[in-house]
């Protein structure tokens, strides 16, 4: 979860380049950050303690010129997030900014202490810089210094290395962590992410674990640990770089809030054939989906909250049996899963250590995998059997939103997938099921409308220091993930309940100080239900925000309560509505205490450690 870059080019350039790309990386770590620049005469190294602006103003004003670079900023994991702990760390002529996580770093340190490197930092960073200058001497480049040095270490990097020794190359690598390179006519560049390379170069090259980029000024060569050269495809991102700025929207999370209706769209166009009204998913093609007895659905955070709602999509649509799982928590159980359960691992970022490490043991169980992420060649894009991806466009904002709509709508198309494929569906059935599909962008526009009412109740109810949130069916997922978004970014604590739970010890917390948002789409199953709860609440003098799309529950509310109108739609859809008054309540109550909503404290958008 920290950001790397690498620049290689024009001199002028170098010092823009890298802080413009760590800027749009510090949604993954922003607690420090720092750049180490080289040029034939000289080594140049800036860091700073807090947010990307503090390193920027201490290298304004001094005109510094030189064509190779690296950046990094930092979400700590080993040592403080201080000055002398941010990256770039060094040792002789070498220097590296790293993401991931060494696992052996104290043997490696003890052992090199005993060779009599000192060490300056807490990192386990520093320990790889020494690492590679213990093999760095007369005679030997630096990639073979790298290659030397890495041989022992234990965990997952993406690294970039320079030398002032040999000031126009960089030496950048990874294993279990991402990092892309590209080049246009004069530049050339690295990065953990593709934000950080778009505006200069759509031709993406994905590195994957094991591969050496030596990056000089006529090439970009990549290489194993033999020093044998390797191919590797360039591909085209057609992510506009404009799409990554906030297009006029205060925060990333809002306009992704605002984007939900067309990454739906995105991610249902080329699925779909209009023709016959089925779902195509040419990945799956080769999944024998008769022979599945079971699915397992497993995911972390929001993710997670998708995997609860796939749960019901997979069961009612599908009628195959589906469990769901914490990443975090399949990973160390004894697991009664084997090659006749298809596991599905959703991730935003495809990264998630937890959820690749799942992924990794659920194949070793003999399951079949497929991976549903939003970013193409992520890891778990890559380790799965099969992969089908979400179209939501770079997510930026923390607190993931358009991710979470998408990944349900990319469920519900694969639960009709497998439908039809057993024959459990006909045509008939399936053509309707696909058309309340195909409303659903229009229903989510109207849905965003209540942005500025929404406004208007957080400024009620942002004072409050405790919620409750309560939905049934496939609405219990959404007050989960409605009172994560609220947790997330204001910072306010908020407990996502099944309305059923109430009475089984909840109900104990209702007073005045303890607002409940309660979500009752009028749905057949569990209106009545929803209305008990609503009794049972404001008989004991609770506080009640109902998200509703019956009208007549006007009639029922107290002078302090509050209705949220939603438009009417099918149930097994309702929550890619019923969660979008409850991403724009947690956005506005936290826009009022002015936290840091888009990188809110303690987080990153990538957790690649465990
Ligand atoms: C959601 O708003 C949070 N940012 C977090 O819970 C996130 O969903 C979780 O870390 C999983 O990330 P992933 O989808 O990239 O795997």
């Amino acid at each position: 979860m920290c950001g790397i870059v690498g620049y290689l080019g024009n001199p002028e350039k170098t010092i823009g380049v890298l802080l413009n790309g760590l800027k749009s990386l510090e949604y993954r770590g922003y607690d420090s950050s720092g750049i180490c620049i080289v040029s034939d005469e000289e080594r140049n190294i800036f860091k700073s303690e807090g947010k990307l602006e503090n390193l920027r103003l201490k290298i304004e004003g001094q005109n510094l010129t030189a064509p190779t670079g690296i950046g990094h900023t930092r979400w700590a994991t080993h040592g403080k997030p201080t000055e002398n702990n941010a990256h770039p760390h060094s040792s002789g002529p070498v220097s590296i900014v790293h993401n991931g996580i060494i696992e052996n770093y104290k043997e490696l340190k003890d052992a090199l202490s005993k060779k009599g490197h000192k060490f300056y930092s807490d990192t386990d960073t520093e320990v790889l810089a020494h690492l590679v200058d213990e093999y760095y001497h007369d005679g030997v480049l630096l990639e073979e210094a790298t290659v030397k040095g890495f041989a022992d270490v234990e965990g997952s990097y993406a690294v970039a290395i320079l030398s002032e020794n040999e000031p126009d190359k960089i030496v950048a690598l990874r294993k279990f962590s991402p990092l892309v390179i590209a080049e246009n006519e004069e530049e050339k560049f690295i990065a953990s992410d593709v934000p950080a390379i778009l505006p200069y170069s759509k031709n993406i090259i994905f590195l994957e674990d094991g591969d050496i980029a030596v990056i000089t000024p006529d090439a970009l060569k990549i290489i194993d640990s033999e020093g044998k050269e390797i191919k590797r495809e360039k591909k085209l991102i057609n992510w506009d770089p404009v799409m990554i700025e906030k297009a006029g929207f205060r925060h990333y999370m809002l306009k992704e809030i605002h984007e939900q209706p067309r990454a739906i769209l995105d991610t249902i166009r080329g699925r779909f054939s209009e023709a016959d009204y089925t779902m195509e998913f040419q990945e799956l093609l080769k999944l024998n989906l008769k022979k599945i007895s079971k699915v397992l659905i497993l995911g972390c955070g929001t993710s997670y909250h998708a995997s609860l709602i796939g749960k019901y999509l997979i069961e009612s649509i599908a009628g195959i049996s589906t469990e769901v799982d914490l990443s975090s928590e399949f990973r160390y159980r004894d697991n009664v899963i084997d090659k006749n359960t298809v596991v599905i691992l959703i991730s935003q970022s495809g990264e998630t250590a937890d959820t690749s490490e799942a992924l990794i043991a659920a194949k070793k169980q003999g399951a079949v995998t497929i991976g549903l992420t939003n970013v193409e060649m992520s890891k778990i894009a890559r380790e799965a059997d099969f992969t089908v991806y979400t179209k939501a466009g770079p997510e930026i904002g923390v607190a993931s939103t358009k991710a979470f709509t998408t990944q349900i709508i990319t469920i519900y198309m694969l639960a009709v997938f497998m439908s039809i494929s057993i024959k459990r569906i006909d045509k008939v059935q399936s053509k309707e099921l696909i058309k309340s599909l195909i409303s659903l962008p229009k229903l989510m526009q109207v849905a965003l409308e209540l942005d500025k009412s929404i406004l208007n109740l957080a400024k009620e109810f942002h004072t409050y220091r405790n919620f409750i949130y309560l939905g049934r069916g496939i609405n219990y997922p959404v007050a989960l993930e409605g009172s994560l978004k609220l947790k997330e970014i204001s910072y306010i604590h908020a407990e996502g309940y099944a309305a059923g739970e109430m009475k089984h010890g909840p109900i104990a917390l209702i007073d005045e100080n303890m607002p409940v948002v309660l979500i009752a789409p009028k749905h057949g199953n569990y209106f009545k239900k929803i209305m008990g709860n609503f009794q049972e609440i404001k008989a004991r003098g609770g506080r009640i925000i109902v998200i509703t799309s019956d009208e007549t529950f006007k009639n029922q509310l107290g002078g302090d309560d509050r209705i949220v109108l939603i438009p009417e739609c099918s149930e097994l859809l309702s929550p890619l509505v019923t969660v979008i008054p409850l991403q724009f309540l947690a956005y506005h109550i936290a826009n009022l205490l002015g936290t840091d909503i888009d990188q809110p404290r303690n987080l990153a958008k990538v957790v690649t450690v465990e």
